[in-house]
């Protein structure tokens, strides 16, 4: 089979000939349609992100939209350490793939499906789902994950939108009902954000410096006893933050974070299915650029910072 193949981590992916997977016990043989490349599949493939052991050769490829050997679609996450999602054939846990309808928009789904379940888990599980009347502020808006998160946030029934970002031609563009700027200075962004202190709930793409200044701009700006709901999603910002004590105590605070683990796996199974219908229908989208997989090794970080995805034809 041709897939997109890592033999050493100084070299972008090839494309290239690989032996077809064998499904293991509990594995599933899947005939990939359409995979996505983002920064979590870019570190796996040069060998930088904390979960990589060596081993090579392998094809990366986090998740996908494929096809059963029974023939239904699915979405799946790859488990295998050798064979990930960029390939025309993978295999994966079976308790990692999700059927999905048979109208299904495969390149859609594959470009949108993990950007957008960042917010969408979160606000329907971590939260309680319930958005009427709330104000969500979304830090780090400006990336594909932080632009849905707008418009889920909104489709659940939030009332009023934050957008915070860094990039200020993205952040205009964005549909929120106000924008504040990373790049404010200290006491423009102080007020800005203190304007919104009655925030409901905080979804965090960023962590690190941003997520501090934040946090220190917004607590001490909250009157009377409202809960504050933030959820820690990405890092883009930092790994790690350095916050005083003091401004934990003074609000009705609750820190909690989102994503695999934090989920329960029969979480993201109830949940999913729903998602990827609202995405194969269009109701929530983010820029993306469809290439066939033969073309991934002259394509694999996007020129404009559209998501790629690469799709392979049905056997
Ligand atoms: N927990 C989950 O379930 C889950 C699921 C999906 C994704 N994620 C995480 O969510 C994060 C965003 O993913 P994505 O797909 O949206 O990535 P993306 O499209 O590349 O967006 C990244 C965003 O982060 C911003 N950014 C980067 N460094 C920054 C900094 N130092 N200060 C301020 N802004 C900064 C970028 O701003 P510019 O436009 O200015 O560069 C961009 O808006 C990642 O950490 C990803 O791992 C988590």
């Amino acid at each position: 089979m041709k897939a997109a193949v890592v033999t050493t981590f100084d070299q972008k992916p090839q494309y290239q000939d690989f032996p077809a997977p064998t499904p293991k016990t509990n594995q599933e043989l899947i005939h990939v349609l359409a995979a996505s490349v983002n920064h979590r599949v870019q570190a796996q493939a040069d060998g930088s992100h904390y979960t990589s052991d060596g081993q090579l050769p392998l094809i990366p490829g986090l998740d996908g939209v494929g096809r059963l050997a029974d023939g239904r679609l699915a979405y799946f996450v790859t488990s295998d350490p050798v064979y990930g999602a960029l390939a025309e054939q993978t295999v994966t846990d079976r308790r990692r793939i999700i059927p999905l309808a048979a109208d299904t928009d495969a390149a859609k789904v594959a470009a949108s499906m993990n950007p957008a379940m960042s917010s969408w888990m979160a606000l329907k599980d971590r939260f309680n789902g319930d958005l009427a009347g709330k104000k969500v502020l979304i830090l780090g808006a400006t990336g594909h994950a932080g632009s849905l998160a707008i418009q889920i946030s909104r489709y659940l029934g939030a009332t009023t939108v934050i957008a915070v970002g860094r990039n200020q031609q993205k952040l205009a563009q964005l549909p929120a009902d106000q924008k504040v700027s990373l790049l404010a200075n200290d006491d423009d962004f102080t007020t800005a954000i203190a304007a919104n202190a009655d925030a409901d709930i905080v979804l965090d793409y960023l962590w690190g410096e941003a997520a501090r200044r934040t946090m220190l701009a917004l607590l001490p700006a909250r009157k009377g006893h409202q809960l504050l709901t933030w959820i820690e999603i990405g890092s883009m910002a930092g790994a790690a933050l350095s916050l005083p004590a003091a401004a934990l105590r003074a609000v009705d605070f609750t820190l909690i974070g989102s994503g695999q683990g934090s989920i329960a796996p029969q979480t993201f199974l109830r949940e999913l299915p729903e998602l990827a219908r609202l995405l194969s229908q269009g109701q929530f989208n983010t820029a993306s650029t469809t290439l066939p997989l033969a073309q991934v090794t002259a394509n694999w970080t996007s020129a404009d910072d559209k998501r790629l995805v690469f799709t392979m034809n049905e056997a």
